[in-house]
């Protein structure tokens, strides 16, 4: 299972990259903006310090919703650095796009993923990653993460090898739950990641653990 971080944010990309357990990053305009990071170069800027930090995928989205646009886009993008991925939004010439692209070894993330439907869409465009957004779904009470079950069980009905990359994930238990469901990729927060570490017996044994070497010392 790749563990992706879903954030511009250069500090919090540093950390989780020390860890050692971070695979990839995955932007959005809106979390691009956050960082305050806007207009064409300076974006395109910041993308290459995303790929000096990391040493995996970084998805860096189009803007463009025309097919045309995204293939300029996107070819722009992926010359930055060989670690770019392509993120496409899921409409007809975002998966034209995707089909562009997959055909000239180029790597794409099918972003905006709500349905099974349009998972099996990406798959058959080659896409390399497919962004279900589980969150979301959870926001207006629908299942998110049976949707990345349906995803699992028809990828694995055909060997489609697009990765299911699940995000908009909010806490811990999405991330352990996508993994119990075969989620290839999460996306997360920093603080989801973090949270994995927690849990007061651990916190208490080794408060324990120390104050007995020191009795002994
Ligand atoms: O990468 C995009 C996705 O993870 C969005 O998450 O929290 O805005 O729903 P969120």
């Amino acid at each position: 299972m790749k563990f992706f971080i879903d954030t511009a944010n250069l500090d919090q990309i540093k950390e989780a990259q020390d860890l050692g357990i971070l695979d990839g990053v995955t932007t959005n305009p809106s979390l691009m903006a956050k960082e305050g990071i806007t207009g064409k170069q300076n974006i395109l800027d910041h993308y290459k310090n995303i790929c000096n930090i990391v040493d995996g995928d970084v998805s860096a989205e189009v803007i463009s919703t025309d097919y045309k646009g995204m293939l300029k886009e996107g070819e722009e993008l992926s010359s930055l650095n060989k670690q770019i991925v392509v993120k496409v939004p899921m409409i007809k010439d975002g998966i034209k796009a995707a089909r562009y692209f997959s055909d000239n070894n180029i790597k794409t993330n099918v972003t905006l993923v709500f349905s099974a439907g349009q998972a099996l869409l990406a798959a058959k465009a080659g896409a390399t990653y497919v962004s279900p957004f589980i969150g979301r779904l959870d926001d207006i009470s629908t299942d998110g993460l049976g949707l990345i079950s349906e995803i699992r069980e028809i990828y694995d009905n055909y060997g489609f090898s697009t990765e299911i990359l699940a995000a908009s994930i909010r806490h811990t238990m999405h991330i352990i739950d996508c993994s119990k469901i075969g989620a290839d990729v999460i996306t997360a927060p920093l603080k989801s990641i973090l949270g994995l570490l927690k849990h007061p017996l651990t916190d208490i044994g080794l408060e324990n653990f120390l104050k007995d070497y020191k009795k002994g010392n």
